[in-house]
């Protein structure tokens, strides 16, 4: 792992030392993908102003998200059986993020608990919600986020049915592995993942088991999620969560200027702009693209931030560039988690910082606050029509 310069170097790491249904859960998208791949294409066609004779000197990538103190506008998205990339994946990236000074999103849908992380930690982290039918389930999940101090509740408004993804169903996936033939030999050729797995008792959804009733079958991620979620999620929904949750509220999935709006008007602190790293509906635009206009639409109102197709610190400085007060990635530091445990999340985050630090020098800019618009030679996403 020590030879990773780029986030493509784990990602190939990963790809060696985690098992092949875990390994494509991370690297796949809906459908034909074509979203996902988009999220990654559409940061290459914004070119950036290279700038001489500035004084580049007392650099610095510190800023805010939502108010809290960052090293750097990135957090660690939320994403589910992150326990399942590496042996308590969650506390181990909780760990890193909170070394390096950056924001980490635990999902529901974790294999490690609220409470665990909250043990491993000492920083406050933030805690994502799906919202599901059985409303007890949910307002004690927001109670155990309470009492676990998380400092932000990220509420997902993309994923009331699940996008299709059609390696998850070709690979049978589910958290813990069947023991099949074929899920026992792709184990079998990752031992070091193994022992890891071996040697912990976090095997399974640790939000969820023991606190949900009704759970009928939670090893497939598709057919709970069709059981459990709730299709009927609404605005209503959103106040009556913000209420009950009390503190800083972001909401994640929005990718329409209309949506945004509507989550101005709600009180929210902050959206994020988001298709869900392409893992939803396949053929809706790159976020990056939408970007610019949602940051038009609401930007005066409501802090702004983005994530998906993120993979250098050149792509956080075009969407600061745009206006995202703060960026988030999820595959990045998941092909990390693979490659070498929270090592492999602090290199993720460290190659994402030294690349955005380097750009912005060459970029002619000192701090990050001073990033806009003028690091770019134009803005191709300004006013495209749909
Ligand atoms: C493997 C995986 C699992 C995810 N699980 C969740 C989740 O549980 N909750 C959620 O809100 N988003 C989830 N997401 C979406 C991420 O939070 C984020 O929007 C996306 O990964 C950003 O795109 P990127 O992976 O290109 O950085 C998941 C993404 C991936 C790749």
């Amino acid at each position: 792992m020590l030879n990773a310069l780029t986030i493509d170097d784990l990602k190939r790491q990963a790809r060696r030392r985690v098992p092949k249904m875990f390994f494509d859960y991370a690297d796949s998208g809906a459908w034909t993908e074509s979203t996902y791949q988009a999220n990654e294409s559409d940061f290459s066609k914004i070119k950036l102003r290279q700038r001489v004779l500035v004084d580049m000197t007392n650099r610095s990538l510190a800023s805010t998200m939502i108010g809290q103190p960052v090293t750097m506008p990135v957090a660690i998205a939320p994403t589910g059986l992150t326990g399942m990339q590496h042996a308590d994946g969650e506390i181990l990236a909780a760990e890193a993020a909170e070394a390096f000074g950056v924001p980490f999103t635990l999902s529901t849908m974790s294999i490690c608990s609220i409470e665990d992380v909250a043990l491993h930690t000492r920083k406050p982290f933030w805690f994502q919600l799906y919202v599901m039918k059985d409303r007890d389930f949910i307002n004690n999940l927001i109670d155990r986020a309470k009492a676990a101090k998380c400092s932000a509740l990220v509420l997902t408004l993309d994923l009331q049915i699940l996008g299709q993804r059609h390696k998850d169903i070709r690979n049978g996936l589910s958290a813990p592995p069947k023991f099949t033939l074929k899920h026992i030999l792709q184990m079998a050729t990752r031992p070091q993942w193994c022992m890891g797995m071996a040697n912990t008792q976090r095997r399974s959804f640790g939000n969820i088991v023991g606190h949900a009733k009704n759970v009928s079958d939670l090893s497939s991620l598709s057919s709970w999620t069709a059981e459990q979620f709730d299709p009927k999620l609404s605005w209503k929904d959103v106040a009556w969560i913000k209420e009950r949750w009390g503190g800083k509220l972001i909401l994640k999935g929005i990718l329409d200027e209309d949506d945004a709006r509507a989550a101005a008007d709600s009180g929210a602190d902050a959206i994020i702009v988001s298709n869900h790293g392409g893992r939803q509906l396949d053929g809706a635009p790159s976020s990056i693209s939408m970007l610019p206009r949602i940051v038009a639409a609401v930007g005066d109102r409501i802090e702004v931030h983005m994530d998906g197709g993120i993979r250098s610190g050149q792509d956080v400085l075009k969407a600061v560039a745009l206006g995202a007060k703060g960026t988030y990635i999820g595959r990045p530091f998941l092909y990390g988690l693979g490659a070498g445990g929270r090592e492999g999340v602090t290199r993720a985050l460290d190659i994402i910082y030294k690349e955005m630090d380097v750009t912005m020098a060459l970029c002619g800019k000192r701090l990050l606050s001073d990033v806009d618009q003028s690091i770019l030679l134009d803005n191709p996403y300004a006013a495209k029509a749909l």
